[in-house]
């Protein structure tokens, strides 16, 4: 969590990423890496959450720029303006489905989205084309997301302990969950279909660490997202649990636990 004392020092007011923070961060990272700010730049944040990385992108563009952070559940926006305080005035927060945007919102310099991509389900070409209409003509983009391929090696584990309990509809659900997170291969495509100019799409590694056992299957992480689609696999929970403690315990047959940061960057044609 984003502490704004953290960030204060008596002459100047700094917001840098949450240090403590192992998944955000390490994505919000990447998206810096990639994305091209100036100072007086306007910027739209999707999926802001706390606020990874509008603060950091806010200070950046300065005062004559404009960054607009939103996020679809309002506790979000509520929670980054009680940070926010009545620091860096050009920044705000809205409630707003970054797949539904509203039409009279005016084009920005640069859109950007920290752990965003995954959640433009159901048709993923759809929300970023329309996404891309927001951007003035020589803006960039610049979104980041788990990339097809994380957790793999807890995917098949999952798969081998299903398989050697003859649990075949277990693993087509499996298998149609994997299936459906987006890759870096489709993202490439999909910009090059919406003729967008100078793609960058990157895949850094990034390793989770884990004990076996109740350690791994209550990591904050893992738990409350990726092993969730293992369960839901399962109409029986207590089958569930059996094969997932099974797979936890044996935790030393599938590390590292590693997740693909996936970043990509694109520029509308002038
Ligand atoms: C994984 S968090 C990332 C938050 C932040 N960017 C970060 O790096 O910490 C994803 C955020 O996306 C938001 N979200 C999910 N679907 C959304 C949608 N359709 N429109 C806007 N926000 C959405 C969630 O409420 C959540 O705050």
């Amino acid at each position: 969590m984003r502490d704004p004392k953290e960030h204060n020092s008596p002459e100047k007011q700094t917001w840098s990423l949450p240090k403590n923070d192992y998944w955000s961060t390490p994505f919000a990272e990447m998206l810096l890496h990639h994305l091209e700010l100036f100072p007086g730049a306007s910027v739209l944040d999707i999926a802001c959450g706390h606020g990874t990385p509008a603060f950091y992108i806010a200070e950046q563009v300065g005062p004559e720029g404009l960054v607009l952070g939103v996020d679809m559940h309002p506790a979000q926006a509520l929670r980054c303006r009680t940070t926010q305080g009545s620091h860096l005035p050009w920044l705000s927060f809205a409630q707003a489905d970054m797949r539904a945007l509203p039409l009279d919102l005016e084009p920005f310099d640069r859109i950007t989205g920290n752990i965003a991509f995954m959640f433009f389900r159901p048709n993923r070409f759809e929300a970023l084309k329309q996404l891309t209409g927001f951007l003035k003509p020589g803006g960039q983009l610049v979104l980041t997301f788990p990339s097809l391929g994380t957790f793999d090696s807890i995917w098949q584990r999952v798969d081998r302990e299903m398989a050697s309990r003859g649990l075949k509809q277990e693993q087509a659900l499996l298998a149609e969950y994997i299936a459906e997170r987006p890759s870096a291969e489709e993202v490439h495509r999909w910009l090059t279909e919406l003729k967008m100019e100078r793609i960058d799409v990157a895949e850094w590694p990034l390793e989770i660490k884990s004990g076996p056992g109740q350690a791994f299957l209550n990591h904050p992480l893992l738990r409350g997202g990726f092993l969730d689609d293992a369960y839901e696999c399962f109409e029986d929970q207590v089958l569930a649990n059996e094969v997932m403690d099974a797979v936890a315990d044996d935790l030393e047959s599938f590390i590292p636990l590693l997740a693909q940061r996936c970043a990509f960057s694109a520029w509308r044609p002038e």
